[in-house]
């Protein structure tokens, strides 16, 4: 058991938020948004993603938003990298942090990167030497391990073998990402047992999408097995274009309320997160998924 009460918030609203939103923002109000979450207390903020434009119109401002933004002394901006062409594109515009993603299932990385996930951790070979060379920290995201929108179960095997995988190339920190939101406590407990018996359980992070509402159940029954970074949206925004029904990430202000309720810290000021998280719902027209932020902004 993990005895620390500190929670690291991977806030991934600029970018897994944006990249499924039907509404295109304009870089300047990307640029807005995390300059606001940079003044929250937030310590890592995925500011977007260097993918192809063609798969991910709605980041194909990701140089333009990249270097927009305030950095903030302390926080970290990690960038998203399918390849090579994606470090070099990231590298070009200072990003010092990158995540490289695949999956447990076939067809889900099939669809969503193109590839196995043989090939596409081949393909992170040259980008975990790069950044040896270049003192760039890289995040490894493992999705679909708790069900697979096209494949269906995914065994908990998958997902130790490509976390394990992940972290012996030498990503400091393995996100386990529920990307269609379909799982439920015991089973993500025990997904996250299984790989911790393979992997530091300080190198691990989860990632809940929030679609059958189970997220902060999840997260809470990770919590008790000793993870201490959480991935989370602002006003829960979000899903992965190319999994069929997946919704909105868990909302960041829902998962902070939860931890500060439990006596945990998180660093994160609530009420700057809310005011947040309520003004880019205002940005995307539409309500927010946080209910956190329902209720404190309610009239
Ligand atoms: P492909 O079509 O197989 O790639 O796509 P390719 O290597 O054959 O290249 C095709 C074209 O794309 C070429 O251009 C390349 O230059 C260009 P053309 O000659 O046709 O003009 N290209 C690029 N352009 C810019 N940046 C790049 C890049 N790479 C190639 N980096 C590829 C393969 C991986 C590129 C594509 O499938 C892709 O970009 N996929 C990204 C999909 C995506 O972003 N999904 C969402 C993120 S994952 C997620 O949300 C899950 C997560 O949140 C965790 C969870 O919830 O589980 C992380
Ligand atoms: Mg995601």
């Amino acid at each position: 058991m993990n005895a620390s009460n500190h929670v690291r918030i991977v806030e991934v609203g600029p970018r897994d938020g944006l990249q499924n939103e039907k509404a295109m923002l304009a870089a300047a109000v990307k640029i807005e948004l995390i300059d606001r979450l940079s003044a929250t207390g937030l310590a890592t903020i995925e500011a977007t993603s260097f993918v192809s434009p063609k798969w991910v119109p709605q980041l194909a401002d990701a140089a333009e938003v990249f270097l927009g933004i305030r950095k903030a002394p302390g926080v970290v901006y990690p960038v998203l990298v399918p390849n090579l062409q994606g470090y070099e594109r990231a590298r070009e515009v200072g990003a010092t942090e990158v995540a490289v993603f695949t999956a447990a299932s076939e067809a889900f990385n099939r669809k969503n990167i193109n590839a196995s996930i043989d090939e596409s951790i081949e393909r992170f070979v040259p980008v975990m030497e790069r950044a040896r060379a270049d003192g760039v920290a890289v995040r490894g995201y493992v999705s679909t391990v708790l069900g697979c929108p096209y494949q269906g179960e995914v065994a908990v095997a998958d997902v130790v073998r490509v976390a394990r995988r992940l972290h012996e190339l030498g990503c400091h920190e393995i996100s386990l990402g529920d990307t269609i939101g379909v799982g439920t406590p015991a089973k993500a407990r025990d997904m996250l047992r299984a790989v911790a018996s393979e992997v530091p359980m300080s190198a691990l992070a989860v990632h809940f999408h929030d679609t059958y509402g189970q997220a902060l159940a999840n997260i809470l029954s990770c919590l008790e097995e000793g993870v201490r970074v959480v991935d989370s949206a602002v006003s829960g925004t979000g899903g992965c274009p190319y999994a069929k029904g997946a919704t909105g990430n868990v909302a960041s202000e829902d998962v902070v309320y939860m931890l500060h309720g439990m006596g945990m810290t998180t660093g994160v000021d609530l009420d700057r997160l809310v005011e947040t998280g309520a003004w880019l719902a205002g940005q995307l027209g539409k309500d927010t998924a946080s209910r956190v932020t329902r209720a404190r902004t309610a009239v």
